[in-house]
């Protein structure tokens, strides 16, 4: 029924800070208009984030593209809500609902592709002691923002993270990879994946922890390799923006990542090498503490990040 991720909607005060924070993070300004910025990465969607001009600065919602047309009309009759037209780059369908927080959640379907981008170069092949997959001179790189592929998750807070992980689950089909706290039933936390049977999928495209908003705490974009996201990091200090945390490879999500803050103070994340799960992996239940969430970093994890 559900994809993947399509975008995600934030709002701002300050559309020109916001646009050049994003170009400098690696996303494209895709489309433009007074009160809305459409940025894209360098796969075929159209755009993964949208920036809405605004007096006060909030996490709109996040939209997932439906497999179908008859699964937006399932989808449509579910939630009572009609199938309307989206009036953005690629047209597509669209039923816009809420979840129990109030967050604006959109099913899309038929946006048109666009053709993609290439990245300035292949992922980087690491010699290990027992293989060695990258012969010659290690690569210079060009020094520049970390290119964006693809947007991967949105990470949502919530007073009452159990009643987000049931809806999901049981409104839009998720499935918990992994579930953070004493028991199934009292998780304080979820990261959720949409299966596909044997495909593999992203171990999350949608996750949820319990904090005192009911606004998201950071959206994830996938870069080339390690070494994008470290020179990405070299780049945006050199800017002068603030850092959030990392690098850190994850233990759940196997993914190492880096999280910076936007203009408007929301955390942004690159990330590479995340887990691919598929129905062979049950869900899991892990305690709520650092080991959770973090194997190695070159930081320790800031108080200030499990805050929204
Ligand atoms: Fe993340």
């Amino acid at each position: 029924m559900i994809r993947s991720i399509s975008h995600a909607t934030y709002r701002h005060r300050d559309l020109a800070a916001v646009r050049t924070f994003f170009e400098d993070f690696g996303l494209i300004v895709a489309h433009e208009t007074p009160d809305r910025i459409f940025f894209r990465g360098c796969n075929d969607a159209p755009y993964l984030y949208i920036a809405e001009r605004g007096e006060e600065p909030a996490f709109v919602g996040v939209a997932f593209e439906v497999d179908s047309e008859e699964s937006l009309q399932v989808l449509s009759a579910r939630f009572g809500a009609p199938i309307e037209d989206l009036d953005y780059p690629g047209g597509g369908k669209r039923v816009a609902t809420m979840d129990p927080d109030g967050r604006r959640i959109e099913l899309v379907h038929g946006v048109a592709r666009v053709a993609p981008i290439a990245v300035s170069r292949p992922a980087v092949a690491w010699n290990s002691a027992g293989e060695r997959r990258r012969l010659g001179r290690f690569p210079i790189f060009d020094v520049g923002p970390a290119e964006v592929i693809a947007l991967k998750h949105v990470v949502m807070s919530s007073p009452n993270p159990a009643a987000i992980i049931e809806w999901f689950t049981e409104k839009l089909g998720a499935f918990p990879s992994d579930l953070i706290g004493e028991a199934k039933e009292k998780a304080i936390g979820a990261f959720m994946r949409f299966p596909r049977g044997a495909e593999y999928v992203d171990h999350h495209n949608i996750a949820v922890f319990m904090g005192p908003t009911n606004g998201a705490h950071h959206v994830c974009f996938e870069t080339i390799d390690l070494d994008a996201i470290g020179m990405g990091r070299q780049y945006l200090a050199s800017k002068g923006y603030k850092a959030s945390w990392g690098l850190v490879r994850h233990s759940l999500g196997g993914a190492v990542s880096d999280y910076w803050y936007d203009p408007s103070g929301f955390r942004v994340e690159h990330v590479t090498d995340g887990d691919f799960l598929n129905d062979t992996y049950p869900t899991r239940l892990n305690p709520h503490n650092q080991e959770s969430l973090e194997q190695w970093g070159t930081m320790v994890m800031p108080e200030d990040f499990l805050r929204s």
